[in-house]
């Protein structure tokens, strides 16, 4: 893991990539396997020090989480994780775990039928603006929980276990979604909820969970009915692609001219980036199970007006800094709001530091109001995890070396960007590991 990273000039990128599994998908995964009662096996999970984490919570609770060796040697950072939740007996969920990233969340419900309660403090992660966890509980409630709260710690009980219900989530939430499918599928009872999140990491979720011997279906819109079960058996499970980690790398190009096959992820669940990167003047093709770009370079790409991300099948949230790092050098203006977080894009100020023209008002980061062709080198803090890939993705198009710190968030959702950026041609190094 390192600390702060060096970005030089990049010239045109190329090559080819294979999509990992996605963090988004493995980290509810983690916990879910607790509510098995045999072992669990994720296959070909990336090196993150989010998994670092979750595994290390599962421990916590009287679990077992261990890594093994990859199936495919060679293949940058991915392991197996084997997860055991037959010994969990403790139903306090570390602070320090807690307070360093927000999936400590999913382990609300695993542990609370495991053990019958279940305490907290406010979870972390990134600073995005408010994250409550308010949806979670009310669903928890719903099914039978006992809430109790107090300044910054929260305790759940349900001695008796979760009995199902139905439930209307106030926003299709994706983790209050995952948080209530782990809670249903071993409730008493059938359960639907309604207006729930439906992102791919939700769905490989619930294809998880019945795969472990879950009766959970889909129904027509936002909504899916879950028949409780006594006992999940464990299973071994390849978590799905990281559409994000795919969005990078193909932004990654788009901003710095070249071109890149991305394979292993569905161009669906890329939620009309290519189109938008397409828009903006870069060659794109599709195949069954990836995309073809190819890009002029961001000096020569044009704005492509304005672009609001929202809930799965609406552009990814996450991806939106990171678009905005392709089109900072784009003739013409875009406009990237996003209606999920309040905070998205405090990765802008490093944007301005690089000499692009930006406004962020009113969650909508401005880009273009005045054609900005030349970006310089200078020192680079990492907001966030996608703000700080962001940066790295702006700081490749300057003309004079950057630096940015803080790199060690970057490790939290991608394993060796600086690697994998190498791998097509960029020259970003690390410069101290913690
Ligand atoms: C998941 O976070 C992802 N994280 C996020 O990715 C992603 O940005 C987000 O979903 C949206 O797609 C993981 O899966 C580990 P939400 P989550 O609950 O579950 C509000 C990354 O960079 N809300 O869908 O926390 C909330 O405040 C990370 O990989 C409530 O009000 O997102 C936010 O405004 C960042 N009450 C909105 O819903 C609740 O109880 C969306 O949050 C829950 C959420």
């Amino acid at each position: 893991m390192y600390s702060s990273i060096r970005i030089s000039p990049t010239g045109f990128l190329s090559g080819q990539v294979s999509v990992p599994a996605a963090k988004n998908s493995v980290l509810p995964l983690i916990a879910a396997a607790l509510l098995c009662d045999g072992t669990v096996l994720l296959q070909e999970v990336p090196e993150l020090s989010d998994t670092d984490i979750a595994c290390k919570m599962v421990s916590a609770t009287g679990g077992n989480a261990c890594r093994l060796p990859s199936q495919h040697s060679g293949v940058a950072r991915r392991t197996q994780l084997r997860i055991d939740g037959s010994g969990v007996r403790e139903s306090h969920l570390p602070e320090n775990y807690m307070g360093q990233m927000r999936s400590g969340i999913f382990f609300f419900a695993p542990v609370l039928l495991r053990t019958g309660r279940v305490t907290f403090h406010t979870p972390g992660g990134c600073k995005l603006g408010d994250r409550p966890v308010d949806i979670h509980l009310a669903g928890l409630e719903k099914m039978g929980a006992k809430v109790t709260q107090s300044v910054k710690k929260t305790l759940l009980s349900a001695p008796y276990g979760l009995t199902g219900c139905r439930f209307y989530l106030r926003y299709p939430s994706v983790g209050a979604t995952e948080t209530l499918l782990m809670a249903a599928v071993r409730a008493k009872g059938r359960t639907i909820l309604e207006n729930a999140a439906l992102e791919p990491e939700v769905l490989d979720l619930v294809a998880f969970l019945n795969r472990c011997g879950g009766r959970i279906s889909r129904l027509p819109g936002r909504r899916f009915a879950v028949e409780g079960v006594r006992t999940l058996s464990g299973c071994t499970f390849r978590p799905c692609p990281d559409r994000i980690w795919a969005s990078t790398v193909l932004c990654a190009v788009a901003g710095c001219g070249g071109e890149v096959t991305v394979s292993d992820i569905p161009p669906r669940w890329l939620t009309g980036l290519p189109q938008l990167l397409q828009r903006s003047g870069c060659r794109v093709e599709y195949s069954e199970s990836g995309v073809w770009l190819q890009s002029p370079g961001g000096d020569q790409l044009h704005g492509i007006g304005s672009v609001s991300t929202g809930p799965y099948p609406f552009f990814a949230t996450d991806a939106a800094p990171i678009l905005g790092a392709a089109l900072l050098r784009a003739n013409g203006y875009t406009f990237i709001r996003d209606r999920v977080f309040s905070s998205r894009f405090l990765c802008a100020k490093g944007f301005a530091e690089l000499g692009a023209e930006v406004v962020v008002s009113e969650n909508t980061l401005q880009i273009g109001l005045k054609h900005s062709k030349i970006l310089k080198g200078t020192a680079l803090f990492a907001p966030d995890l996608r703000g700080g890939a962001a940066l790295v993705l702006a700081a490749m198009q300057a003309v004079q070396q950057s630096t940015l710190s803080n790199a060690e968030l970057l490790y939290r959702g991608y394993a060796a960007l600086p690697e994998i950026l190498n791998a097509l041609g960029a020259d970003v190094t690390a410069m101290d590991s913690l």
